[in-house]
């Protein structure tokens, strides 16, 4: 992935994958007790096990050698009913599931919040998802929000609601609207 213009100095320019031995996860902290949770015990596990990828964007090396973590995103593949989906959509699918791509999680540490890494960390989530796309087909992006907050968040930049999923709200961006953005 390219770098792009990041006015935070403590951070690195790209998104690399979680590495345990480079990344300290324990100093993370967003806000959201899940997240933070997921990051310090979840992530680098479900890698291992191949189910989820993470990406994070690391801080400028700590005396230690290591690095703190700035933001993260987790991407893996997922599928929905077809019954999900808006009518107006439904009719061109097939009658069985669709294949999509989780956007499982995404957080920033609370020290740049409001700073733009948030729709950063979102861009290049899809962006990532975009290029997998060209290899691995899926319908959509879909989100499973944690909350209000996450779900105002995500409604900003064009996701749309697919009702409630495990007492969360859903929501999906066509990969078409990708292929317009990115393209
Ligand atoms: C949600 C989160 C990722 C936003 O990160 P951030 O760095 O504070 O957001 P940014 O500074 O990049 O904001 C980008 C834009 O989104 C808007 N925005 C940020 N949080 C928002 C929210 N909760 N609802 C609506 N808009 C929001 C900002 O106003 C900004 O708008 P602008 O571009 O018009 O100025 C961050 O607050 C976070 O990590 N929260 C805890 C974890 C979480 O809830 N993750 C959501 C996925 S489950």
């Amino acid at each position: 992935m390219s770098d792009f213009q990041l006015d935070i100095t403590q951070c690195e320019k790209q998104f690399v994958e979680l590495d345990k031995s480079k990344h300290d996860r324990t100093l993370f902290d967003c806000g959201e007790p899940q997240l933070n949770h997921f990051i310090k015990q979840q992530a680098a596990r479900h890698m291992k096990a191949n189910i989820s990828r993470t990406m994070v964007l690391a801080s400028k090396q700590l005396t230690n050698g290591t690095s703190a973590i700035c933001a993260f995103y987790t991407i893996t593949p997922s599928a929905i009913s077809r019954k999900q989906l808006p009518d107006a959509l439904v009719k061109k699918l097939p009658h069985y599931p669709i294949p999509v791509f989780l956007l499982a999680q995404l957080a920033v540490d609370k020290q740049h919040h409001g700073s733009g890494l948030g729709k950063i960390t979102l861009i290049k989530a899809l962006q990532h998802l975009h290029s997998v796309n060209d290899h691995m087909r899926a319908y959509a992006v879909i989100v499973d929000c944690l909350n209000g907050n996450a779900e105002s968040f995500y409604k900003k930049f064009g996701f749309a609601s697919l009702g409630e999923q495990n007492g969360m709200v859903r929501m999906y961006l066509p990969m078409k609207q990708l292929e317009q953005l990115f393209g």
